[in-house]
């Protein structure tokens, strides 16, 4: 297991840069409450694969692909939704065939994705250390 300590946003994105040029072939599943920083983490994690379109949160869309004439990305957001099937319905399982990297923020939704290898990302807090204290811990789980 993987840990950093992140003090700010700003190191939260340097985090995420730095991972994303060792895993950048992977299912990513983001993991923590709200406000921990995972749709931070992904624009950073975006930026460190050479993407330099805006990333914003797929809160609404569901999933957000980004594309560039050498990398792709999707970002997908699972708090809206309840069942295996809606999420066999964006495509991500085709994706996933392709190697494409996909990062997930809230995979607790959907219990099967997490049966798929994948890269764990774990956000948590730490008021008393300090509003904008953040603990990043990474494990890869699977074969
Ligand atoms: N060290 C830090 N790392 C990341 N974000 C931080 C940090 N300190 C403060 N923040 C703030 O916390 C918020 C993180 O928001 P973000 O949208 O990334 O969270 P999220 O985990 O995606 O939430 P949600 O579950 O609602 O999608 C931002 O407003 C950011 O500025
Ligand atoms: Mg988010």
């Amino acid at each position: 297991m993987n840990t950093r300590e992140s003090f700010s946003p700003e190191n939260t994105f340097e985090i995420a840069k730095e991972i994303a040029e060792q895993f950048g072939h992977s299912l990513i599943l983001l993991k923590g409450p709200m406000g921990s920083g995972k749709t931070l983490f992904s624009k950073g994690f975006a930026a460190g694969l050479g993407i330099e379109q805006k990333v914003s949160s797929p809160t609404y869309t569901i999933m957000n692909e980004y594309r560039t004439d050498d990398h792709c990305l999707y970002h997908l957001d699972l708090y809206r939704i309840n069942s295996l099937e809606e999420v066999i319905d964006t495509g991500l399982y085709e994706i996933l065939e392709s190697e494409i990297p996909c990062l997930v923020e809230w995979p607790e939704r959907v219990e099967d994705l997490n049966k798929l290898p994948h890269l764990q990302v774990n956000f948590s807090l730490d008021l008393a250390k300090s509003p904008d204290y953040r603990k990043i811990t990474w494990e890869w789980i699977g074969s």
